[in-house]
């Protein structure tokens, strides 16, 4: 099948195959990326209007057991300076983001043995008590079904975990023995059943990478139909295996950002930091693309920089209110507007 003949069957609503997916991202080109960026904004604006919604991302620790190849602070990286935040500081963290008018909160971590079952279960208990208006999404790896479903019970409403690639193969080729592609998808298929509203997502450009793969994802993300997506460049991290490898690109990061809105209208779609960081409009170029979402960083400031999943990371030097501002100017830069509000999916099953 030709490239346009691809593009109207997308624009359409109709299912894509792998070899469809294939072909469309072996035909990226400034012209491809424009006809799919204008289509996928249109159907953007149709659900969302020129809302970018916000979620207050809080960094609350930086341990990690894993060692995930691509990522700045595995457990390996032992130039990577390590900190924790206490439950206090996390409430402290969510209510000056209410106060700045975030409603969401996520809450990012490595897996980090410190935070039992327990931990996390009493902090989302927490945050739920003192903002009963705001959701809480979580963000900390790979767990057993009973333990989804107690932070579930504590009241979080949704959880992050990039399946990262959706093949086995290339799976393995960037994690150690010890990490499955089974038990990746397994944790992902839990969360659907237990009720959150999930997200999934991959880098774009990680070692290894084909058109063939992330054809694979996008089938993935077609057939899953998760809530939220994200996905940003791969960006090479100082000593980690990957360090010398060469990072994602910005227009495949656009093009596929365009491809995912047209296959799910309703899905939340972060214009993610990693994209603003390989170029300085990368954001504002995401939410032209079709992105909806931007989540700045409620961390104090004082650990920011040690949360280095990648180098450069941008936005670790601001305050949480003058990253706003900042993001504010960038969002109506673009024609977008912030809202105030949880912003749940309108995805329906
Ligand atoms: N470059 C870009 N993204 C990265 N992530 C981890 N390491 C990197 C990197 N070097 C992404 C992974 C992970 C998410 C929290 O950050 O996809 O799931
Ligand atoms: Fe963080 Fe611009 S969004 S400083």
């Amino acid at each position: 099948m030709d490239v346009n003949a691809i593009t109207e069957k997308l624009i359409r609503g109709e299912l894509i195959d792998e070899a469809g997916f294939a072909e469309l991202i072996r035909a990226d080109s400034p012209e491809l990326r424009a006809a799919l960026a204008g289509a996928a904004r249109e159907k953007c604006r149709a659900v969302y209007g020129n809302a970018v919604h916000i979620r207050g991302l809080i960094e609350f620790t930086n341990y990690c057991k894993n060692n995930c190849f691509y990522c700045g602070i595995r457990a390996g990286c032992k130039s990577a300076e390590r900190y924790r935040l206490s439950e206090e500081e996390i409430l402290s963290c969510c209510r000056e983001g209410y106060e700045l008018g975030f409603r969401t909160f996520v809450l990012q971590g490595g897996e980090d043995p410190f935070f039992t079952p327990e931990r996390i279960e009493n902090i989302v208990r927490a945050i739920k008590k003192a903002h009963p208006d705001c959701a809480v999404t979580l963000s900390v790896g790979e767990h057993p079904k009973e333990v989804y479903a107690l932070w579930k019970q504590a009241g979080a409403d949704r959880y992050l975990l990039r399946h990262e690639t959706a093949d086995k193969a290339h799976y393995e080729s960037l994690h150690p023995a010890e990490m499955s592609f089974e038990n990746r998808m397994r944790c992902l298929r839990d969360l659907r059943a237990l009720g959150y509203q999930v997200g999934c997502g991959m880098m774009v450009g990680s070692p290894g990478q084909m058109p063939e793969t992330l054809a694979r994802d996008l089938v993935f993300i077609q057939s899953f139909r998760p809530e939220m997506v994200g996905i940003g460049p791969f960006i090479p991290a100082k000593d980690t295996p990957f360090e010398s490898e060469k990072a994602g690109t910005l227009e495949m990061t656009l093009l596929l950002l365009s491809v995912i809105r047209l296959i799910l209208p309703e899905v939340l779609l972060p214009a993610t930091t990693a994209l603003g960081t390989i170029h300085p409009r990368g954001r504002e170029m995401g939410i032209l693309a079709g992105a909806n979402v931007c989540m700045p960083n409620l961390s104090p400031v004082s650990v920011r920089k040690k949360y280095a999943l990648y180098d450069n990371k941008i936005c670790t030097g601001d305050e949480a209110a003058q990253c706003l501002g900042c993001l504010g100017a960038r969002i109506r830069s673009v024609g977008g507007e912030i809202v105030i509000a949880r912003g749940d999916s309108k995805l329906k099953p």
